[in-house]
């Protein structure tokens, strides 16, 4: 049996999470988050049942958001909805109480899948970043995505999306057809100039590795996605449904495995004549330390003898092989949210070149463009 999170840590991370993802963007967690924080009897109806201790906070949000997904009639799900602006406190204290053992049991047997399409917009101005970079290489070949923890896969769309990147009320860029069920919107920040997605080479393969694949054909698992959405945020839900539909009309090939175990198999799989690029989406920080230390090892491993390109969307903390971005780089906003900083690392004819181009918001609401061009040839040994 898991071991018990103290009441003491499971309060830090709820103030925690307040402060600095629902502060402004959430209200409804915003409020729950610091109730649930001063209420020690309500965490302690959950630590009582041993629901495990990693990143037990948001698991608590969405292991009940999805009670209030079954049950659509509630003021609770009304608030969600955002039918109602009633408080949302007494109604959340008293479904957590009275359901603490159903919550504790979904915290157990679910971990959070948020599958964020948002983050799509991001992905797409960075696999063009790769691609311009590989056609100043004589590279014209067509990519394969592989992406690590796609939980749904529904990014491995990306570009059957369309995308608008702003800067107020004008569209600098966009990407995909406009006749796209899922639309994005991604506000630019930085003054720097945008390429945008032009000169993104064609995706002609798409999979994923996750130990819990969700399969968006299964009523429970396309719900638990729904769950994993915080509620009251426009637009989130909107759109993904939307992807949920696009995905099921041609389901991404996802395989059942682990980043560490099974990458190198999965990428020794790749033809010659496509290009592979990895791809890691607020993933890594789920990975133990060392884990996430051979996920890049193994990069650099095969990366030596083959080209590829590893792009992690991810905090800073857990990417340290990306060069730190210097705090004046960034524009006003982007301290928003746990900044996603984008980073590429690419292989190609056995040197590897290591950038990163953007910072954004982690569900891809903003993106603070930095760089295009990626530095001279790092030495490797
Ligand atoms: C927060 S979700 C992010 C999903 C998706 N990348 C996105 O950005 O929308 C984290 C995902 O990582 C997966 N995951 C956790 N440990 C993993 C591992 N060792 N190897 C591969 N995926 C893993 C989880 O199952 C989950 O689907």
């Amino acid at each position: 049996m898991s071991a018990a999170i103290p009441i003491d840590e499971l309060r830090a991370q709820f103030i925690e999470l307040a402060d600095q993802d629902f502060a402004g963007y959430c209200p409804i967690y915003d409020r729950l988050a610091r109730a649930l924080s001063g209420d020690t009897d309500a965490l302690a109806c959950i630590t009582e049942h041993r629901p495990g201790s990693t990143r037990t906070a948001v698991l608590l949000l969405g292991a009940t958001h999805d009670l209030v997904l079954q049950d659509p009639g509630s003021g609770l799900a009304a608030i969600y909805r955002g039918d109602s602006d009633a408080d949302p406190w007494p109604e959340f204290r008293a479904l957590l109480l009275g359901r603490a053992a159903d919550i504790a049991t979904t915290m157990r047997t679910r971990t959070t899948q948020t599958n964020e399409v948002g983050r799509s917009a991001n992905l797409l101005a960075v696999y063009a970043s790769v691609s311009r970079a590989l056609t100043r290489h004589g590279d014209d070949r067509p990519l394969s995505i592989i992406e690590i923890g796609p939980s749904a896969g529904l990014n491995l769309l990306a570009d059957r999306f369309h995308v608008e990147y702003v800067r107020g009320d004008s569209i600098v860029s966009s990407a995909g057809r406009s006749t796209s069920p899922v639309h994005l919107r991604c506000e630019l920040l930085s003054d720097t100039h945008f390429p945008g997605v032009t000169g993104m080479h064609e995706i002609v393969g798409r999979g994923g590795v996750d130990p819990a694949p969700v399969d968006i054909t299964d009523p429970a698992d396309a719900r638990w996605l729904r769950a994993c959405v915080w509620p009251g945020v426009p637009d989130r839900p909107e759109r993904l449904a939307a992807a949920i539909d696009l995905a099921r009309q041609d389901p991404p090939r996802l395989l059942r495995g682990d980043a560490v175990a099974d990458l190198g198999e999965i990428l020794r799989s790749v033809p010659d004549d496509v290009f592979p690029i990895v791809t890691s989406t607020w993933v890594l920080a789920y990975l133990p330390r060392e884990d996430r230390t051979q996920v890049c090892a193994l990069i650099d491993e095969i990366g030596a003898s083959r080209d590829l390109a590893f792009v992690t969307g991810e905090a800073a903390s857990v990417t340290p092989w990306i060069p730190p971005i210097d705090a004046e780089r960034l524009p006003p906003g982007a301290e928003e949210g746990t900044p996603t900083v984008f980073g590429v690392r690419l292989w190609l004819g056995g040197q590897s070149r290591t950038w990163a181009p953007a910072v954004c918001h982690p569900h891809g609401r903003w993106m603070a463009w930095l760089e295009d061009e990626p530095p001279t040839e790092e030495p490797h040994g």
